[in-house]
């Protein structure tokens, strides 16, 4: 469907008329908020919803629609919204004060909890967000070798600060991207994550590489997933070649297995960021990895090493209420078979996806891993089998390259008209309390979905 039609589309008609509290404020917004938005990804044409309240694996919207939810809060909630552990946790806490200024047991807990879940932290640092976490990272990485430069791979997101702007959702071709210094992206090199072998290639030629960071689902938490025996070969390359490993776990970790991605596939990186999930849903982040890295912050292990003690502040650093809403959230993945529910749910989703597109004769592929669910639209029409998909062999430019927006707001906008909310990707983030009433709900709006798509000439191929 032509974009200058969308306005006449009976899918946006049914939308607009479901959603006229959220196009008030998002008028409202506007004026005040550039898009009217705080997060690019939150995009959504005509206008997005705006949301009152949740709870467990559901929100609702302005005008008070009841909506299955995959946002997930951008992945942080594996336990769904205000889950009862994590309220009791948190309005205790808040009666004690939510910043002491000072350093308290339930940091030291919390990062007790992160030793034990994840294979590599055997030391830990909070920072505010999964952003942080990755300068942090990447100036740990700098400093412990010395040397000045950092690979990363094309599509793969680290947060928003200059070092890691260019390549992840625009700049492809690794341009610096306006606002940013040249030389702050000539300091990381992109590479493609398609093929291991020209990274074994570059890892080898250069003596430069202070480390190399990776999204170890693949780009954008599995969107482009990484040929099998990837993440294990840049493992021996980086080892052998003097270059530290930082796998960004801000989505997979305490989601892709209790132990993170690292623990899933049992490859252990030397230093890990995270975010979203280890604070429990509330802000906070934190970076993880060797004692022997970590401790670079530590002023007396600095010295005793014969290096340069590095500085870290940031006001809110294991923040109380996040330290709580952490505390409950990280017990309960340790002690119960959290990411497993998930991740058998996102089963089900998937499977039942599949079964629909393949019903409705649709060319999309569906796929994922762990807790997740992704969606190919398939915008430039290949001749594809969704019974017989295979994502990796797309690769980057065949999956995130070739991305239409225009249909991931269309898919959006039909899915929540019919109850559910996806994220933009298109895809979702699933929790441990989303159950069978959830997943056929999801079903009976993605086949309705689906089949609107159809009427109005949105599938192509
Ligand atoms: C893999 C990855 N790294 C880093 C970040 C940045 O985290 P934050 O939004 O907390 O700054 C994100 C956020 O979505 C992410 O998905």
């Amino acid at each position: 469907m032509a974009n200058d039609a969308l306005t006449n589309s009976p899918i946006e008609a049914g939308y607009r008329a479901l959603t006229g509290r959220s196009a008030e404020l998002d008028l409202r917004s506007r004026k005040v908020i550039p898009a009217g938005l705080t997060h690019d990804s939150r995009t959504l044409l005509p206008y997005p919803i705006h949301v009152e309240r949740a709870q467990g694996p559901r929100k609702w919207d302005a005008d008070g629609n009841e909506l299955v939810d995959y946002f997930g809060g951008h992945g942080a909630l594996i336990l769904g919204h205000a889950h009862p552990a994590l309220v009791e946790a948190v309005t205790r806490q808040i009666s004690r004060g939510t910043h002491w200024g000072a350093c308290h047991e339930p940091e030291v807990q919390w990062a007790e909890l992160i030793n034990r879940l994840l294979p590599c932290a055997e030391r830990v640092r909070f920072t505010a967000s999964g952003t942080e976490a990755t300068h942090l990272a990447m100036r740990l990485m700098r400093a412990f070798t010395g040397k000045s430069r950092v690979v990363r791979f094309v599509g793969h997101f680290h947060g928003w600060h200059d070092q890691v702007a260019a390549g992840s959702n625009s700049h492809f071709d690794g341009g610096t991207p306006a606002g940013v210094l040249g030389g702050i992206t000539d300091a990381t090199i992109l590479m493609s994550a398609d093929e291991i072998e020209p990274v074994e290639a570059l890892l080898a030629q250069r003596d430069d590489i202070a480390g190399v960071m990776i999204e170890p689902s693949g780009a954008g938490w599995g969107q482009v997933p990484l040929k099998p025996g990837f993440l294990a070969r840049l493992r021996a390359a980086t080892t052998k070649n003097g270059a530290l490993l930082m796998f960004d776990e801000v989505v997979t970790g305490f989601r892709w297995s209790r132990g993170g991605a690292q623990g899933r596939y049992g490859i252990t990186p030397d230093i890990a960021a995270l975010a979203k999930i280890v604070a429990g849903g509330l802000p906070g982040g934190a970076v993880a990895g060797r004692a022997d890295i970590l401790d670079q912050l530590d002023s007396a292990a600095a010295k005793s090493a014969g290096r340069e003690k590095i500085a870290h502040q940031g006001t809110y650093n294991a923040n109380p209420l996040a330290a709580a809403a952490a505390i409950a959230t990280l017990s309960l993945i340790e002690s119960e078979d959290i990411c497993e529910r998930a991740e058998r749910t996102a089963g089900e989703i998937r499977d039942g996806m599949r079964r629909i597109v393949i019903e409705e004769g649709v060319p999309w592929g569906i796929y994922g891993e762990a807790s997740t669910f992704q969606i190919f639209q398939n915008p430039k029409g290949i001749a594809l089998d969704p019974a017989t998909f295979d994502a990796v062999k797309l690769g980057f430019a065949g999956l995130k390259g070739v991305k239409d927006a225009t249909l991931a707001h269309r898919l959006r906008i039909a899915m929540i008209s019919n109850g559910v909310d996806i994220m933009g990707s298109p895809g979702g983030l699933v929790s441990a309390v989303h159950g069978p009433t959830e997943v056929t709900r999801t079903l009976e709006a993605f086949g309705k979905s689906v089949r609107a798509m159809k009427a109005e000439g949105d599938i192509r191929g």
